[in-house]
This record gives structure tokens, sequence and C-alpha cells, in this order.
């Protein structure tokens, strides 16, 4: 893999990160008329955010199966569930939104110490 395509894969899949997060929130208040169309930035966020990790892990580690890229996954996974879950679940929101907060550091702390 080329530098070029590596430094526009790291600036999609952080960007689509911050899409993720930020419909994610949004969604927690939203008004119900608003559903279908965050529903559909955060699934394509989503989608981009899997896309493009899993084509740096490829090209970058071989798929090499280390423990902090299963980490991520496991965070991606509970990210995009909670998105789903946040138009329905409102009397949960406070809780949802830590637990939205705890899966997104993790992530980000996982691929700056690659603990394992
Ligand atoms: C919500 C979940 C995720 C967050 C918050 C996140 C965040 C990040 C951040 C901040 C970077 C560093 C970019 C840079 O240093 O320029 C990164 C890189 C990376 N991410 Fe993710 N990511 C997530 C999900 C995923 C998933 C699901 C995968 C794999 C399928 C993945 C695989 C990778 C890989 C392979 C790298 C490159 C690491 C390297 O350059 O050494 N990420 N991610």
């Amino acid at each position: 893999m080329n530098i070029q395509e590596l430094n526009a894969l790291h600036i999609i899949h952080v960007a689509s990160v911050i899409v993720l997060i930020a419909y994610t929130f949004f969604a927690f208040a939203g008004p119900p008329e608003t559903k279908k169309r965050v529903m559909m930035i955060t699934g394509i966020a989503t989608l981009l955010v899997l896309l493009t990790g899993i084509r740096m892990w490829q090209g970058v580690y071989a798929f090499a199966a280390m423990g902090w890229i299963i980490v991520k996954i496991v965070c991606w996974l509970g990210l995009s569930a909670l998105t789903g879950m946040a138009y329905r679940r409102r009397e949960k929101a406070n809780v949802l939104m830590i637990v939205a907060l705890v899966l997104a550091i993790t992530a980000l702390a996982m691929v700056y110490v690659k603990p394992f």
C-alpha cells in the first residue's frame, strides 16, 4: 500500500468515526422525525469505519490477529448498536451515552497504545 492510500484511509477512517459519534449523540436527543436521516448517516459512517479499518488491517498488518484490533472491532460493534437503540431507549440515554464514550475512548486508546 502506498503512502497516499494509507493517508486517505486514515483520514476517511477517523472522519467517519467523528461523524458516527456526533450523530449517535444527536440520536439520543433528536426528535423522532430525524430518525430516518440520522440512521442513514450513521449507517454509511459505520460502514466506512469498518471498510477502511479492514483495508488498513490488511495493508499494514496482513490481517495478523492482534488483540487491539479485536477490541476495536468489539467497540465498533457496540457503538453501531447504540445508534439504533438511541431513539428507542430515551429513558436510558444517560447511561447509554456514557457507554458510547467509553467504547469510543477504548477504541482510540487501543490504536495508540496497542497493548496486546
Ligand atoms: C469506533 C471504533 C473506532 C475508532 C474510535 C477508531 C479510531 C482510530 C484512530 C484514531 C486511528 C489512528 C489514525 C491515525 O493514527 O492516523 C485508527 C487507526 C486504525 N484503525 Fe480504527 N477505529 C475504530 C474502529 C476500527 C475497526 C472496526 C477496525 C478494524 C476492522 C480498525 C482498524 C484500524 C487500523 C488497522 C488502523 C491503523 C493503525 C496503524 O496505522 O497502525 N479501526 N483507528
